[in-house]
């Protein structure tokens, strides 16, 4: 049986927060892969991209995955990105449950709002814009790669952590 879970889903769709949650009550090991990658470059997540490029940030984001999808009884926050490169999905789900995170596009607009400076490829002039045309990619990623969908739009973060819980049940017990 598989023993930990894989949150995936685009920018401010609350991976990070449910998340940390979500491990906390289920008693499990959590872990982010952004930090993860953080800590190995000795630098933050907009340095890299400034001073290395996104490419180098996926590789870094593709050694980082592969370790955390060896972790058993863990729960992992992913960068919204990852799903682009599927080596990263087929590792995640040998010892992970994938539940993807959605949010309507002006939900991640308003939660996005304070940290564009966190998020490079959000660091734009047309957020709005931004948001609309990287969803919309990215859409058949998250849809292809997740076992479980929840749209965290409108929920407070216990709600959606007792939902992930239900649902990873269900998902358990059907398989
Ligand atoms: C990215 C999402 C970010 C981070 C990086 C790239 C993306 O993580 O990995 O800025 O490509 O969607 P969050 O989804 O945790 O913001």
């Amino acid at each position: 049986m598989k023993t930990s879970i894989a949150l995936i889903g685009f920018m401010g769709t609350g991976k990070t927060v449910a998340g940390k949650l979500l491990a906390v009550k289920l008693g499990k090991k959590f872990i982010e892969t952004d930090n993860v990658i953080e800590k190995k470059a000795g630098k933050s997540i907009p340095e890299i991209f400034r001073e290395d490029g996104e490419i180098s940030f996926r590789e870094l984001e593709i050694e980082a995955i592969k370790e955390a999808a060896n972790v058993k009884n863990a729960v992992i926050a992913c960068g919204g990105g990852m799903v682009l490169n599927k080596i990263n999905i087929d590792r995640l789900n040998k010892e992970s449950i994938i539940v993807c995170l959605t949010a309507s596009p002006q939900v991640i607009m308003e939660r996005t709002s304070g940290d564009a400076d966190g998020r490079p490829l959000l660091a734009v002039s047309d957020r709005a814009q931004q948001i609309k045309e990287l969803m919309k990619f990215r859409k058949p990623y998250y849809e292809r790669s997740a076992d479980i969908t929840i749209n965290s739009s409108g929920m407070s973060v216990d709600s959606v952590v007792e939902r992930i819980i239900g649902k990873v049940k269900d998902n358990e017990s059907n398989s």
